[in-house]
C-alpha cells in the first residue's frame, strides 16, 4: 500500500499539484467574489425596506436550505441553455460556487455587525454622528474581529467543498485523483494521497485562522 503510494506519487506527482492549484484558486475565487456579494447581501438583510430584506433573506435561505452539488448541477445545466453567449463549465462552476458562499458569506457578516455592543450604536448616534459615519467608523472595525476568522473558515469549507466540482471534471485536487485512478485502475493508493494532501492544507489553515482569531482578540 505504502509501496503503491510512492510509486503513484512519483510518477503523478504533478497533477496532484495541477489539482491541488485549481482546488486553491477555486477557493480563493470563490470566496473573494463570496465576500463582496455577501456583503451587499448582508447591508440589505440590514436595511430597513422591508421588501428588499424579504428578498435577500429568501435568497440566503434557499441557497443554504439546498445541496451544494444541486445547486452545482442547476447552473451547470441552466446556464448554458438560457444564456445567449457560449459559457464554459468551469466559469457555470464557480458562478454556483460564488452564489453559494455568498449566501454563507452574508450570514457571517451580518452576525459579525450584530454582535458588536448595542451601546456601541447608541453612544454614535447621541455623539450625533451620521449612519454611515457610525458604520464605517465605530462597528465595522469592531465587526471585522468576529468576521475575519469567520471568513478564514470558509475558505477552509470551500477548499473541501470544491471536490463536488469534480463531478463536472472541473480541475480540482478530487478530479487529479478522478484521472489518476482510471489511469492507473488502483483505486485506494491515490485516495489516500489525496486525503493527505487535502488535510495537510486544511489542517495548516485552521492553524493560520486560530492565530488570527488569537491575534485579533488581544485589543479587547
Ligand atoms: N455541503 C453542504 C451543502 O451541500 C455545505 C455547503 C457549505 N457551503 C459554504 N459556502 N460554506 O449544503
Amino acid at each position: 500500500m505504502v509501496q503503491d503510494m510512492i510509486k503513484i506519487l512519483d510518477q503523478y506527482w504533478y497533477v496532484f499539484l495541477e489539482g491541488l492549484g485549481g482546488t486553491l484558486s477555486l477557493a480563493a475565487i470563490t470566496v473573494f467574489f463570496g465576500m463582496i456579494f455577501g456583503a451587499v447581501l448582508a447591508i440589505i438583510k440590514l436595511s430597513k425596506s422591508k421588501i428588499v430584506q424579504f428578498i435577500s433573506t429568501a435568497y440566503i435561505e434557499i441557497i443554504r436550505g439546498t445541496p451544494l452539488l444541486l445547486q452545482l448541477y442547476f447552473f451547470w445545466l441552466f446556464l448554458p441553455k438560457y444564456l445567449p453567449f457560449e459559457i464554459s463549465d468551469w466559469t457555470c462552476i464557480v458562478i454556483a460556487l460564488v452564489i453559494n458562499s455568498s449566501a454563507y458569506v452574508a450570514e457571517i457578516i451580518r452576525a459579525g455587525i450584530q454582535a458588536v455592543d448595542k451601546g456601541q450604536m447608541e453612544a454614535a448616534k447621541s455623539l450625533g454622528m451620521s449612519d454611515v459615519h457610525m458604520m464605517t467608523r465605530i462597528i465595522f472595525p469592531q465587526a471585522v474581529k468576529n468576521i475575519l476568522p469567520a471568513l478564514g473558515n470558509e475558505f477552509i469549507m470551500m477548499v473541501k467543498e470544491t471536490s463536488l466540482a469534480s463531478v463536472f471534471f472541473i480541475n480540482d485536487l478530487m478530479t487529479s485523483y478522478q484521472m489518476i485512478k482510471s489511469a492507473t485502475f488502483k483505486p485506494i493508493a491515490p485516495l489516500m494521497i489525496t486525503a493527505v494532501i487535502y488535510f495537510i492544507v486544511t489542517f495548516s489553515l485552521s492553524k493560520v485562522v486560530k492565530a488570527m482569531e488569537g491575534r485579533l482578540s488581544v485589543s479587547d
